[in-house]
């Protein structure tokens, strides 16, 4: 393969600039990253420690292999909103390594108002129990939760992909042979309670863990009876006469210990042999990431500068380097692991859209993951493209992109507006990953534009009715829709909705990417299956 050749001068005013303003970015993402970390306040800090119970991240440091990278997602999920009350949503989950093995970890922190679930919480659950289904991890529940925040029932109980589809999920997943293991470390309330009852192998921790339907207070509002906590459904109650929870551990500890020897004993995992070689790193200096993407992300770049700093050794086989030369395809190797990689150099025309589908078909047959880097406005518009076919021609690559069966993964790194974010494997794509950096946007189109075809409308409409608008009137139509669409596209009201699975630091891609493939390899890797594709 070749070696890419790198234009970038570090010395321009430019790159300064750029890199002076991704540093920032990313000292802010660190910021709220380990603001976060911190949980919930220290009253409960103390209410949790005095309980004998560890911390969620210390519970997680035990039961994960020593010295293995922990693939945390969606860290600051409902970052910004109900006044930052529920950092990380109250759940942390993310891909870690027990006994060699990959596998979910989904843990309720109890210090986040009692480990309840607002609606972003069952996001975050409900997205981590999708990346297991498809990746073929087993789940692991640290369960500490008193179940639903009741003030926001509405958005959180009833509907499909509500509450219960996380039980739904268990279910499934149980009869897809992905194994399900409860470790209750605390309160498991009401629907909570089904948690560790829908699990293949249940752990409950002696004096602390508790599981029913209906706690002490409803029971004597339902019934009358009067029982204790402990009575009405601790350890001894569910190992000795219940059968609900299978493993009696004496403390937090014993319980990971437990843990670790279920997965120790769940057989043999099969990875699909996808040929890796030694991983060697770029040629390029990878922290040259942050001089390289435009402080001003309507300027262009190449992004063949940001593949040479990802990709082993800067190698990279373009296909089709003279064609469609606003989409750059082309082979390299992350981490030593076989990608096919798609990244944008402009908006999509005609010509880009197929070599993009050309491409992604090639990859599927072939069976090499497929890397999208996003940098997109969209497909062109225009009178002439549209006679050209620009609307078929862009169905190819969606139609390719939805229908390849190999594992997908996403970074956004520059903006990601309308169908283009389609195209080039958004959300609605099913990535295995997707993943933002910190100044990236997201958004149906830029906040100008936006701005400018709202006011349009307005405009009209009032025209008809015959006010014509003042220029300063229409600057104060205009204002609040830019205000509005400027915050909406942002990378944090994103993370903050579970759009992406986190905001990551330019210089983590490599290695999360590397991580992510292998990941992904305990799941087999299907044979294409297109349908048609209109010509
Ligand atoms: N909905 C909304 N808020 C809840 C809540 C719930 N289900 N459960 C707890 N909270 C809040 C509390 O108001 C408190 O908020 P604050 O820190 O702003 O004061 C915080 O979470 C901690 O609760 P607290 O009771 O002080 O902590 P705890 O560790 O002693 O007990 C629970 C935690 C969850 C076990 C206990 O609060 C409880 O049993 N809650 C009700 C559970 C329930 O019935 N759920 C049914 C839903 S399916």
């Amino acid at each position: 393969m070749f070696k890419l050749e790198s234009k970038i001068s570090v010395n321009s005013a430019d790159y300064k600039e750029n890199k002076a303003a991704m540093q920032e970015a990313v000292g802010v993402l660190k910021e709220r990253l380990a603001s976060v970390k911190k949980g919930g306040p220290d009253y409960m800090h103390k209410k949790h420690k005095d309980r004998g119970k560890f911390f969620v991240r210390e519970r997680l440091r035990l039961l994960l292999d020593p010295d293995t990278p922990f693939l945390e997602l969606n860290a600051l999920a409902a970052w910004d909103m109900y006044d930052n009350r529920h950092p990380s949503a109250a759940i942390i989950t993310g891909i870690g390594v027990v006994h060699n093995r990959e596998v979910m970890v989904i843990a309720h922190d109890a210090t986040v108002k009692g480990g309840t679930y607002v609606p972003e919480t069952i996001r975050k659950h409900i997205r981590a129990q999708e990346i297991a289904m498809e990746n073929r991890l087993p789940c692991i529940y640290l369960v500490d939760s008193g179940g639903i925040f009741l003030p926001l029932q509405v958005g959180t109980f009833p509907d499909r992909f509500h509450f219960g589809r996380i039980f739904f999920n268990q279910a499934h997943m149980s009869a897809e042979n992905i194994p399900q293991i409860s470790v209750v470390m605390g309160f498991c309330t009401a629907g909570g309670a089904y948690q560790p009852a829908m699990s293949d192998e249940v752990v409950i921790v002696k004096g602390v863990g508790t599981i029913y339907i209906g706690g002490p207070p409803l029971v004597k509002v339902a019934t009358g009876e009067v029982v204790s906590e402990e009575d009405l459904g601790g350890a001894d109650v569910h190992c000795r006469i219940s059968g609900v929870a299978d493993h009696y551990a004496l403390n937090d500890e014993h319980a990971i210990e437990i843990t670790r020897n279920i997965v120790e004993n769940l057989g043999e995992q099969l990875k699909y042999p996808l040929a890796r070689k030694e991983p060697e790193e770029p040629a390029y200096d990878p922290s040259e990431l942050y001089g390289i993407i435009p402080k001003d992300l309507k300027k262009t770049f190449d992004m063949r500068e940001i593949i040479a700093r990802i990709v082993d050794r800067s190698e990279f086989h373009e296909f089709k380097e003279l064609y469609g030369l606003t989409i750059v395809c082309g082979f390299a190797r992350i981490m030593g692991y076989p990608v096919g990689i798609l990244a944008n150099n402009g908006v999509l025309f005609s010509e880009s859209s197929q070599k993009g589908a050309h491409f992604v078909t090639m990859c599927a047959i072939r069976k090499i993951p497929l890397l999208f880097i996003q940098n997109i406005t969209g497909f062109i518009v225009g009178k002439r493209y549209e006679h050209q076919g620009i609307a078929k021609d862009g169905a190819k690559l969606v139609h390719a992109v939805a229908n390849a069966q190999v594992p997908k993964f996403t970074v956004i790194i520059g903006g990601s507006y309308g169908a283009g974010n389609y195209g080039m494997c958004g959300r609605a794509y099913d990535p295995r990953l997707l993943w933002m950096w910190p100044t990236a946007r997201i958004c149906v189109m830029g906040g100008e534009q936006a701005a400018g075809v709202l006011t349009d409308i307005k405009v009209r409409a009032l025209t008809k009715k015959g006010t014509k608008p003042t220029a300063q009137q229409i600057e104060e139509i205009r204002r609040p829709i830019l205000a509005k669409y400027e915050n909406e596209s942002s990378a944090y009201f994103s993370t903050a909705r579970l759009w992406d699975d986190g905001i990551v630091d330019p210089l983590d891609t490599r290695q999360l990417l590397g991580l992510a493939i292998a990941m992904s390899l305990n799941a087999p890797i299907p044979d294409h299956k297109f349908g048609v594709f209109r010509m």
